[in-house]
């Protein structure tokens, strides 16, 4: 943790940066009760375990364990040392931080990476200069303006163009200080078959990829006219993982979120056109498919995808495979019908963005009715032995499906096209559910969302003792008069060692004279270990007003637990004394006394 930046100043960033608003943008939050409950970002899961408290400012994860407060949560889901995370959230709340500390930062970015992300982003303004006020650009920018593209649009996406002057990029970036070397590595740079070192995109109108944070990672570069290559990307790289990016996830987040609903499309001149037509819950994949990483990251946000790749052959096999996917990791997904000569950038160019979103995306098919749409390519209906096998693979997947009154839509969708009767048709699907196992009511539900059944099923695992020290801890996180209750009672005499050296830190956090705030108290742990158990004990079901006695009683279970195991372990030494001493009778009279302390401590644990 940094010691240079001024408490006042950590705590008024974490202060205007709400865990939940912070969180929210990773994760599709839903309230239940006091807490928000969403799928945990850092481990898989189908049923969401990982909650936010708005009241305390921390998350948890009951099934990961993971938790902390709205820097840690930064740090573990951006990778973001504690002094990136300080900037983002400063950023983000329009709070600067002291000048001064800009030359400490740390950064988790390697120093060549940092090298290559300010590179990206001098080029970036250098090849969007280029196309919007110089003759050097003028191709670019008149090439964008044929396809529709305004200057409001070219500047949001910060497109730009590299002129056909080979030396052009690498002598502005060496004179900027960049090692060529670097540059190359960057993909920025290419190196000839003579050994010079030239712009990659030569004559090409480019477009900025930006990562979620909006950070320019890589480019691509279309070429003006029918030059093929029509687009070449930067290569991999350690900032640019193609597969891992989805192209405007960073402006589309908030509206995907908003919406609840994300558009995903083939190009990136589909996403700036639906963007310039108003549409802003777009992102696309950058020319290849899309991968197991970006079906889950898309889930984390939305549960709906609609997906509106290009009309053609390829575009109808890349969405079936792409909405498979996304089936798998949740979410659900409908896709849009564009006529095979279409892609979303001509039918808006055609036919405008209201109709886009009207007849194209609004109209979007159910999965299902897509299936059986695409799945016809494969048959010859007008052939009686092709017309059942169709039925039979349709009849397959439909048993896949768990409403009733959804399978029902699509039986008489079937029996209507090819004049079988319904009930014959729910035969069959019956028979599929019995093999896949799926009559049986699905009784696994979500064991872990309510903290009071988590709370329950841990109860039972934990010692009384362990039990009492972990609620009297949480009472103590909220109040201070508790703390000092306990504080006058048994000082820091915990159990667990992990206990004893939060509640040493707690009585020091409250001796400075901080009121109850476990987001703040988290902030001065630095163990993660530690931040785990102080999370999950701060999440705990309390009750409004517990009784003095109540309290009491939770102290003295934890005394009782002490004394009787210091006793056995005094009897225990006793014991071996008299076997040593030959005294059998005293030695069974002790031993009866130790079993009987023992039943008494397992009957109160
Ligand atoms: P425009 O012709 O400019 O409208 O592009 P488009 O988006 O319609 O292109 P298309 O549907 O053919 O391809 C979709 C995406 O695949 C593009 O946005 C590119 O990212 C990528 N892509 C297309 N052609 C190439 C290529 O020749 N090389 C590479 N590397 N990527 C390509
Ligand atoms: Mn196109």
């Amino acid at each position: 943790m940094s010691n240079q930046i001024p408490e006042e100043v950590i705590e008024a960033i974490r202060k205007a940066n709400d865990i939940v608003d912070v969180v929210g943008d990773y994760v599709q939050l839903k309230k239940q009760g006091r807490n928000y409950f969403g799928l945990c970002p850092f481990h898989g899961e189908k049923t969401p375990s990982f909650s936010v408290t708005k009241d305390k400012q921390i998350f948890h994860c009951f099934g990961c364990g993971k938790g902390g407060n709205v820097i840690t949560f930064l740090m573990e889901i951006e990778n973001f040392s504690f002094y990136e995370a300080l900037q983002f959230l400063a950023d983000r709340s329009g709070i600067p931080l002291p000048d001064n500390l800009q030359l400490k930062k740390e950064s988790s970015l390697s120093q060549e990476s940092q090298d290559m992300l300010s590179a990206h982003e001098w080029l970036t303004k250098l090849y969007h200069h280029l196309l919007r006020y110089t003759k050097d650009g003028k191709e670019g920018y008149t090439y964008l303006k044929e396809r529709g593209i305004n200057d409001t649009t070219i500047d949001a996406f910060q497109l730009g163009f590299s002129p056909n002057v080979a030396q052009f990029t690498a002598e502005f970036l060496e004179k900027k200080g960049y090692h060529q070397q670097l540059l190359v590595k960057a993909g920025l740079l290419r190196v000839t078959d003579s050994g010079k070192a030239t712009d990659r995109f030569l004559g090409r109108v480019i477009f900025p990829i930006r990562n979620h944070l909006g950070k320019t990672v890589a480019f691509g570069g279309r070429a003006i006219g029918d030059h093929k290559p029509k687009y070449i990307n930067s290569p991999e790289s350690e900032l640019f993982h193609k597969g891992k990016l989805l192209y405007n996830f960073d402006l589309a987040k908030r509206h995907i979120r908003k919406q609840n609903e994300a558009i995903l499309l083939e190009g990136q001149m589909d996403v700036i056109a639906a963007y310039q037509a108003g549409i802003r819950n777009v992102i696309a994949t950058l020319g290849t498919a899309l991968t197991d990483f970006q079906a889950k990251l898309l889930k984390r946000y939305v549960n709906i995808v609609v997906i509106c790749y290009d009309g053609d052959r390829a575009g109808l096999d890349a969405a079936y495979k792409a909405a498979v996917l996304l089936q798998q990791s949740g979410c659900e997904v409908k896709i849009a019908h564009l006529d095979p000569d279409m892609d979303p950038d001509s039918y808006i160019h055609t036919y405008g963005g209201e109709a886009f979103e009207k007849d194209v995306i609004k109209a979007s098919d159910t999965f299902m009715s897509f299936y059986m749409r695409f799945l016809k390519k494969d048959y010859n209906l007008n052939h009686e032995g092709d017309r059942i096998d169709y039925m039979e693979a349709v009849l397959k997947q439909l048993a896949k499906i768990d409403s009733p009154l959804e399978r029902e839509y699509y039986i008489k969708e079937l029996s209507n096209e090819f004049n079988i009767s319904i009930a014959a048709l729910q035969d069959e699907i019956f028979g599929y559910r019995e093999k896949f196992g799926l009559n049986k009511d699905n009784q696994q539900k979500n064991r872990y969302t309510s903290s009071k059944l988590w709370n329950a099923r841990n109860s039972q695992l934990l010692p009384a003792s362990h039990n009492a020290e972990r609620y009297l801890l949480a009472y103590m996180l909220q109040d201070i008069r508790i703390a000092e209750r306990v504080q006058d009672k048994i000082g820091a005499g915990f159990q667990l060692d992990a206990h004893k050296i939060i509640v040493t830190h707690l009585y020091a956090f409250y001796e400075e004279g901080n009121d109850p705030d476990v987001s703040l108290f988290l902030g001065r742990i630095t163990e993660p270990g530690l931040q785990k158990i102080i999370t999950e004990i701060a999440m705990l079901p309390l009750q409004e007003d517990i009784s003095d006695k109540q309290l009491d009683d939770y102290i003295h279970m934890i005394i009782a637990n002490q004394t009787d195991k210091v006793t056995i372990k005094s009897l225990k030494e006793q014991q071996k004394l008299a076997e040593q001493q030959n005294d059998p009778i005293k030695a069974a009279q002790i031993a009866m006394q130790i079993i009987e302390i023992k039943k008494q401590l397992k009957n109160m644990n």
